[in-house]
């Protein structure tokens, strides 16, 4: 019944979550809450290792995308579980750091790092950069020359493929702000260039094709134009590369009708087509790194509000109104993403109804789930919304000046604040009279 592992229902009809009860959570801590289960987030790390180990033994990684979920706590775990890490921002390199992330293991994504942003990386000692453009080369090249470093670099490239995902999110198509395409001769063009900056080392290439993915075949199409690449250069110009990054982009649950792949099956059958293309082109078999974000912390998350407000409007539509909405959750009103939500207080009640789902915000689009199947809901009950571990807090917002929600994690069946609420005080804290 439930979209996620982490959530079950105990003996007085209540959703739990890692073990405890959710609607004890909202007492506890105010709605509206984001609470997380450690055990999923580690377990999910784990299959991804448990995985890769299978189809590539020792010559293959992960790394967990943290613009999905940034903050010490998450980093933390990712770093416990062995996982690297990719970050796009000074900020969330910031976080990675004041987490005590090992920094040989974090990969600086972006398409506009800024020199400050490059300068901190460099000087905090970052391992890889993932360059996208050629200023941003250029500017690598010059900063590690002022600290006397050589950067290892990968170059992200857009290999074409079409991934049937939400426009937004795709990201592996030719009209991407994204990288280096390859049928204009520009991917070619920076290794050239790369060969010329003596502060520079590549190290590999890496690509990404989109994000809430669930087919196998847009990634092994994307892997097999990465093969192919790697034997045009190792040809034109003599080199060997070392690390093949294909991104992230897995699907997960957030319907019943949703139906995510396996780890096994997609890194099994990636991983089958990168050894025989290396094989037949008698290529160095690259190291193999995968990059997911949302498959590690979006389902063992939930969102729990408090009902205010059920508004009928007779052969119209029905309202219910809960005390958050797109400033900790904008999914709906930026890509229509669809949720599933339940009466934490009587998770079992059957469905007897169709709601819309609507924030506070004085926005008519902020929705949270239009048309969703519901059982009765009353003024006062605890709405939780599933799978909203992945790009809910990284993305909320303060609109209308509302203070973001706090973050409660479950370690061990007990629940503890890992991102405080915010205040009022908070809200106001930068603003000059
Ligand atoms: N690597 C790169 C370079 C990426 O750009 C991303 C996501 C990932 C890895 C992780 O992808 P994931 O495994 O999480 O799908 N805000 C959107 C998603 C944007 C994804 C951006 N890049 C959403 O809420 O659906």
């Amino acid at each position: 019944m439930f979209i996620s592992e982490a959530l079950n229902i105990n003996e007085k009809g209540h959703l739990t979550i890692g073990g405890v009860d959710s609607v004890d959570i909202a007492n506890e801590f105010g709605t509206p809450v984001y609470v997380m289960d450690e055990d999923l987030i580690r377990n999910n790390c784990q299959l991804y290792f448990k995985s890769i180990k299978k189809a590539c033994g020792e010559n293959g990684t992960a790394l967990y995308a943290s613009k999905a979920f940034s903050c010490l706590y998450v980093l933390k775990i990712a770093a416990e579980e062995g996982m690297g890490l990719d970050v796009v921002s000074g900020g969330e390199l910031y976080t990675a750091h004041k987490a005590g992330f090992p920094m040989d293991k974090v990969y600086f994504h972006g398409n506009n790092k800024t020199k400050d942003e490059i300068e901190l990386a460099i000087k905090l000692g970052v391992g890889h950069f993932v360059v996208d453009n050629k200023y941003e080369l250029y500017n690598i090249n010059e900063i590690s020359e002022k600290y006397n470093k050589v950067s290892g670099v990968l170059f992200r490239i857009k290999p074409g493929v079409d991934a049937h995902t939400h426009d937004f999110i795709r990201t592996g198509q030719i009209d991407s702000k994204f990288g280096f395409a390859l049928e204009t001769g520009e991917a070619e063009e920076i290794i050239s260039e790369a060969l010329k900056c003596k502060n520079i080392s590549i190290k590999g290439l890496h690509c990404h094709i989109g994000s809430q993915i669930f087919e196998v075949k847009p990634f092994i199409h994307a892997a097999e134009i990465m093969i192919d690449f790697i034997k045009t250069i190792s040809e034109k110009f003599s080199i060997e590369i070392d690390e093949l990054n294909l991104g992230g982009g897995f699907g997960i649950q957030y319907l019943d009708s949703d139906d995510p792949i396996g780890y096994d099956k997609y890194i099994g059958e990636v991983m089958t087509v990168v050894k025989e293309k290396t094989k037949e082109y008698n290529l160095k078999m690259p190291k193999m790194i995968l990059e997911p974000g949302r498959s590690l912390v979006g389902s063992a998350g939930i969102t729990l509000y408090k009902v205010g407000c059920v508004k009928d409007i007779p052969n119209v539509r029905k309202y219910v109104s809960v005390d958050g909405g797109m400033a900790d959750n904008p999914r709906y009103i930026m890509y229509n993403a669809p949720y599933t939500a339940l009466i934490a207080d009587r998770a079992d009640d059957k469905n007897t109804q169709t709601v819309t789902i609507a924030g506070k915000c004085c926005e008519s689009g902020d929705i949270l789930i239009k048309n969703a199947d519901m059982p009765d809901i009353k003024v006062g009950d605890t709405l939780a919304v599933l799978s909203t571990g992945a790009y809910n807090y990284s993305m909320s917002s303060n609109y209308n000046r509302i203070p973001k929600p706090p973050v409660v994690m479950i370690t061990n069946g007990k629940p503890h604040v890992i991102v405080k609420r915010e205040t009022y005080e908070d809200i106001i804290r930068n603003d000059v009279l």
